[in-house]
């Protein structure tokens, strides 16, 4: 919980920002809304209206959640199936959900959450943002080709999957990369995201690894792609060799 006290260490101009967001924030519709409902955070409004419109997750289904602290995510998705769950940060204990306390980009983690089969992949993981567009930008990017490398070996054919990025000057080639690998892709502005904030997600139906297994089989096949999406696919097959 934010403390006021904390503003006599920030400069004026901070602490001025400071106050404006936390008064912004407790007067959010979301904020209230997660605080009746007993959610960690209101980020779970925008999984249950990207839900709402793209039905991601049934009932029963095992999904992997990663960047899930607080937790809210894993709070409504396990209302309905069984859930693993991954943060840096420590989640406080969630009926139906394993958490993991990890980084996803170590190879030790990759490897525990390797062992299982899921049906849906969320991922809601974000760097620490610094306020510096482009530098946000390329660190949401590095994770988000990270998660898609997780999918690779753990979502299961026509699974779905649930992304958040950033814009920014990549963002399109990110869009035409990642949406090799599903039957439909969009991206979504959920109604609870701000309108100010850069965050957008990109929501895959219908997951299919074949790609991958096509070019180790015959390199030829990257060939008809522009060079970007080659250069992102022989990385991805560089990054997916080491796991086999
Ligand atoms: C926006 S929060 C997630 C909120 C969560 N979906 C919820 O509903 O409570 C983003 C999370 O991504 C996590 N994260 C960022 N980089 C990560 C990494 N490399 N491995 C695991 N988690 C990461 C952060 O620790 C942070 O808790």
């Amino acid at each position: 919980m934010f403390k006021f006290r904390n503003l006599y260490s920030l400069s004026v101009s901070s602490q001025k920002k400071t106050k404006r967001w936390y008064m912004e924030h407790i007067n959010d519709f979301y904020v209230k809304e997660s605080k009746r409902l007993q959610l960690r955070s209101r980020a779970a409004f925008k999984l249950m209206q990207i839900n709402e419109k793209y039905a991601i997750y049934k009932p029963n289904q095992y999904v992997l959640d990663l960047g899930a602290a607080p937790g809210s995510w894993s709070q409504v998705v396990s209302e309905k199936g069984k859930v693993m769950a991954i943060d840096l940060l420590e989640v406080s204990p969630i009926q139906n959900v394993k958490f993991i306390q990890g980084d996803i980009m170590d190879k030790q983690i990759m490897n525990q959450i390797r062992q299982h089969k899921f049906d849906v992949v969320l991922s809601d993981m974000a760097p620490n943002v610094s306020g510096e567009h482009e530098a946000d930008h390329q660190g949401i990017t590095a994770l988000n080709q990270t998660a898609l490398l997780l999918s690779t070996f753990t979502l299961k054919t026509n699974g779905n999957l649930v992304m958040k990025t950033f814009v920014g000057s990549e963002e399109k080639l990110n869009y035409d990369f990642f949406r090799l690998f599903f039957k439909e892709f969009y991206r979504e502005k959920p109604l609870s995201s701000k309108q100010e904030s850069s965050e957008l997600f990109y929501v895959g139906k219908g997951f299919s690894s074949d790609l991958i297994r096509e070019i180790l089989e015959n390199t030829e096949k990257l060939y008809k792609y522009p060079e970007q999406i080659q250069n992102r696919l022989k990385n991805l097959v560089i990054d997916y060799k080491m796991f086999e």
